[in-house]
């Protein structure tokens, strides 16, 4: 384990030894392969590193440029502590995906179910979906007069999050009348959109995503800080990780930048090795959200069909999520010996906060009996390395994150790592990262259903009436 050079903090790592052809055979990655594209990957290195700040390239600043803002959301998370018993996200996408993987990671894994005095902040919900049966639940479980919402979305406009708004602000208003307002936090665009204008209308307390910076790339903004400093999580470590991940993504020299490697390797795998599904499975339930946020980030950023000079392509790696060990005897099987679509990016946790010791008994069988005086700890990295070993075996790249431990810096450097990757991605296949036509089809397409009259999806309406009949044959 390495340790920041800087601040001494320890440092997550990559371990690629078991995608190299070096390794697993002709299936793997000639380090050859690698190094015909330095040039190239040093290219998009340099290219992220000019735009920094710039463009959609404002989450680079964020580890930097946050001090204020820092300070506005402890006292504001203090202020949430003291008078509220829920807080409650309201977001999806971009604007949940990062708060729960955070929370997730770094609280107690039964968070919500913890005794008051035991909690570090106000019991914690996500409401990324719209399911009417789930809006319904979160009533039975919380009091809209001692919880606090935070409507989290940059663009202000997205109809999940504004109709749970619309349906929590009547809820406050019919519970609490005057002074609904305050158990309301707006965190949205710092320029368009109509959450700014509601906040500056109702008086809502206001957090800003910098423009350049999108929604799958803004865990580091308030959108992750807030709920996260609720919930008493060390933001200022989590910034203080993205920093150090930065500092070792300054090299353009692909063997000394990790992200940069990474991003090569994945190239290498999705354009050229048909791997075009990236298995990720962290061997910690800590971890089974940062999965999930990664998948989002890598999934909506590179899957595109045009390139930035109007070229068609369809590009872009679909990520998953299994969970170690428990996806062991459920997906394994099939990346062992199915076919060869997939790189598997394994997550390991050097120390977990935890040691669970198994106890002896069972001495009557030897294959029970000798788990006895070890402990979980021992048991699940044994697996994890059982499933390194059957997929080298099967000649099957893999790959190895590591967190030496899971704390705000170490969390801080993996998000920062995997967007640095993504944008470096996104340069050597030369398609923008950074927008979501695909997305963007569909919430015009839900809207035209929906009977929006606006022009856009009135016109939108009509194209659909045009679209394949339903043929009868087909519906069994
Ligand atoms: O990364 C993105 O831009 C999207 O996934 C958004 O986060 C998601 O669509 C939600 O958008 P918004 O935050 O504008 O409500």
């Amino acid at each position: 384990m390495e340790n920041c050079k800087h601040c001494m903090a320890p440092q997550i790592s990559l371990d690629v030894n078991n995608m190299m052809a070096d390794a697993i055979g002709e299936k793997g990655v000639n380090a050859a392969r690698v190094d015909a594209l330095a040039e190239v990957a040093a290219k998009a290195a340099k290219a992220v590193e000019s735009n920094r700040g710039t463009g959609w390239l404002g989450w680079t600043e964020l580890p930097y440029n946050q001090d204020e803002i820092v300070a506005d959301i402890e006292e504001t998370a203090q202020m949430i502590r003291n008078e509220f018993d829920a807080f409650v996200v309201l977001g999806i996408g971009g604007s949940a995906l990062g708060p729960i993987a955070v929370q997730q990671a770094l609280n107690h894994l039964h968070y919500n179910e913890l005794p008051d005095g035991k909690r570090p902040g106000p019991r914690f919900y996500v409401e990324d979906n719209i399911d009417p049966e789930r809006m319904a639940s979160l009533f039975d479980v919380i009091d809209v007069k001692k919880t606090c919402f935070n409507v989290i979305t940059k663009s202000g406009a997205t109809a999940e999050t504004m109709s749970q708004y619309l349906i929590l602000s009547t809820a406050l208003k019919n519970a609490i009348g005057e002074g609904w307002q305050k158990h309301i936090i707006a965190t949205t665009d710092c320029e368009k959109g109509n959450l700014i204008k509601l906040a500056h209308q109702e008086g809502f307390k206001l957090f800003y995503i910098p423009s350049s910076v999108g929604g799958r790339f803004s865990e580091l903004s308030p959108v992750g800080l807030l709920p996260a400093a609720v919930c008493g999580i060390d933001i200022r470590g989590m910034l203080h990780g993205a920093k150090c991940m930065d500092g070792r993504c300054k090299s353009e020299n692909v063997w000394e930048n990790p992200a940069l490697l990474e991003a090569v390797l994945q190239y290498i795998c999705m354009q050229e090795k048909g791997a075009n599904i990236q298995v990720v499975m962290p061997y910690a339930d800590s971890l089974k959200y940062m999965a999930d946020w990664f998948c989002q980030l890598w999934a909506e950023s590179l899957g595109k069909n045009v390139t930035r000079d109007g070229a068609p392509c369809n590009v872009g790696q679909t990520p998953t999520k299994a969970l170690g060990v428990t996806d062991q005897h459920s997906q394994l099987q099939l990346y062992t010996e199915g076919p060869y679509d997939k790189v598997v990016t394994l997550m390991k946790v050097g120390s977990f906060r935890e040691t669970t010791e198994i106890p002896h008994g069972c001495e009557q069988f030897a294959d029970v009996a000798f788990l006895g005086g070890k402990t979980l700890n021992q048991l699940i990295e044994a697996e994890r390395q059982g499933t390194e070993y059957a997929l080298y075996k099967a000649g099957r790249m893999c790959q190895t994150i590591t967190l030496p431990v899971v704390n705000a810096q170490t969390i801080g450097q993996l998000i920062y790592f995997f967007e640095m990757a993504t944008a470096y991605a996104g340069e050597l296949l030369n398609i923008d990262a950074f927008n979501q036509p695909g997305v963007e089809e569909s919430k015009i397409a839900s809207y035209a259903v929906l009977g929006n009259e606006n022009e856009k999806y009135a016109k939108k309406r009509e194209e659909m009436q045009h679209k394949a009949e339903r043929k009868k044959q087909y519906i069994l």
